[in-house]
């Protein structure tokens, strides 16, 4: 596997070095589409920057694709800017549909990019429709005029690889089970991950344990999110102090799809909110499963009335989807953070903040051995018996960083595609 030995951090320099023996550049395609694409590719934006600025002419020619998978302002647009994204070369503009016809959708419009940027390399992250749709199209379509104008298939990278849920009524279970069957380089954050690839088969040599680019990006702008107002602006901080709360985030179809299950939930987080305010950033679809669902007496416009005490208490105080910076600085005060999300597992980890996973299983385990959080599920019981021990043993919890979860994962990745490149016969 290549697994040991990837833990040094490769200097710029001698990629560089190494590219500088390649007659041509090398052209990675990266592929975004939804909100937690976004953090993950910029940590591979920044490392080919790096790579290119200390080289005299270009040595990776980096293209970026936003399937459009997500599309709202605050779901997309906003993270290019707080991560310093490149706008994308190329916007395929899918927007919403069902599974089966965005992913259609999404492969239609991309075989033609591939057709005619003819990347060497397709490099794909986490476990979203675009994700699998990409991935699937990278591997069947046919290049033209590669070496010696013979036609050639491009590689594919996943990052984020061999995460399982075993939980295969999740669509993202099969969208990571799809793209890592069909990829050439597997690239993964923990060991389940590793070990999960080589049970289903994966040859070793291309498993790759770098660590966690996720985890690159919030190292990165940590001291930046420290300048947001976003506590003063939901008037949680009163100068210095900031009051206790909590952040919820709910978004996944087995909770919010059913309304028994959906409002049993809720009414576990008003219990919260008697004894801290419960801050709601509602992701798109919940909202319109409140609208839908006629929900809305549980929740208060956090931004328009959230302030008035006769509000202040029985209600779950909605605001919209945030900005990076914004949740990530949110994120770090939080007293406890109450999430269906994957991502905020492992940022919670980092940060040392309690995170209560509202679902059964996780697919990623290595937050349970190190870190901080802790499965319930969608019960009100467990989730209200999970706050209460929290609510006593107080509010940091002790964590250890995973292995590798460094800010240095981009770089390896880069590292490893290189050195390919170079020793292939592109
Ligand atoms: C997708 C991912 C999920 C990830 C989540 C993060 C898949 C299978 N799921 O779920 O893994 O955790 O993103 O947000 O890819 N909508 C808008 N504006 C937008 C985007 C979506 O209004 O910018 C609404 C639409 O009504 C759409 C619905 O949200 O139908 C769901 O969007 P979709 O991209 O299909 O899935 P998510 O639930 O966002």
């Amino acid at each position: 596997m290549g697994t040991d030995g990837r833990g040094i951090v490769p200097e710029a320099a001698s990629i560089v070095l190494r590219l500088s023996c390649s007659l041509m550049a090398f052209r990675i395609l990266s592929v975004v589409g939804a909100r937690p694409n976004f953090m993950k590719v910029a940590a591979i934006c920044e490392a080919i920057k790096r790579v290119n600025s200390l080289a005299s002419v270009e040595q990776i020619h980096h293209i970026l694709v936003h399937t459009g998978q997500h599309y709202d302002s605050n779901m997309s647009d906003s993270f290019f800017d707080d991560l310093e994204l490149p706008k994308p070369d190329i916007s395929l503009g899918v927007g919403s549909a069902s599974h089966s016809v965005q992913t259609a959708r999404i492969m239609e419009r991309f075989e033609s990019v591939v057709l005619k940027e003819q990347p060497h390399l397709v490099l794909v992250v986490g476990d979203v429709n675009s994700t699998a749709a990409c991935a699937m199209v990278a591997k069947k379509t046919w290049c033209p005029g590669g070496k010696d104008k013979k036609d050639f298939i491009p590689k594919l990278a996943h990052v984020e690889a061999g995460l399982r849920s075993f939980d295969r009524t999740m669509p993202e279970e099969i969208n990571r089970i799809v793209t890592d069957s069909v990829s050439d380089y597997l690239f993964t954050t923990e060991e389940s991950a590793n070990q999960n690839l080589l049970r289903e088969g994966i040859p070793e040599n291309r498993i790759f344990f770098v660590g966690n680019v996720m985890i690159d990006t919030l190292l990165r702008h940590r001291s930046k999110a420290q300048e947001s107002t976003i506590l003063q602006d939901l008037q949680l901080a009163d100068g210095q102090e900031v009051k206790p709360y909590a952040i919820l985030t709910l978004h996944r179809p087995a909770n919010v799809d059913d309304k028994q299950v959906f409002s049993e939930m809720l009414d576990s987080f008003l219990d919260i909110s008697r004894h801290m305010p419960v801050i709601f950033p509602a992701h798109p679809r919940t909202l319109k499963q409140i609208q839908d669902e006629n929900l809305s007496d549980y929740f208060v416009d956090h931004l328009v009335q959230g302030s008035e005490p006769r509000y202040s208490r029985l209600r779950i105080r909605l605001v919209p989807p945030l900005g990076y910076l914004d949740f990530l600085r949110l994120m770090s005060e939080a007293r406890v953070v109450l999430t269906d999300s994957g991502g905020i597992q492992e940022e919670t980890t980092i940060l040392g903040v309690p995170c209560i996973t509202l679902r059964d299983s996780t697919e990623r385990p290595v937050t349970l051995e190190h870190g901080t959080n802790v499965l319930v599920g969608s019960s009100p019981e467990r989730i209200i018996r999970e706050f209460n021990r929290l609510s006593v043993s107080g509010q940091k919890q002790l964590n250890r960083s995973p292995r590798y979860w460094d800010g240095n994962a981009a770089k390896r990745i880069i590292r490893v595609l290189v050195d390919d490149f170079c020793l292939s016969d592109h």
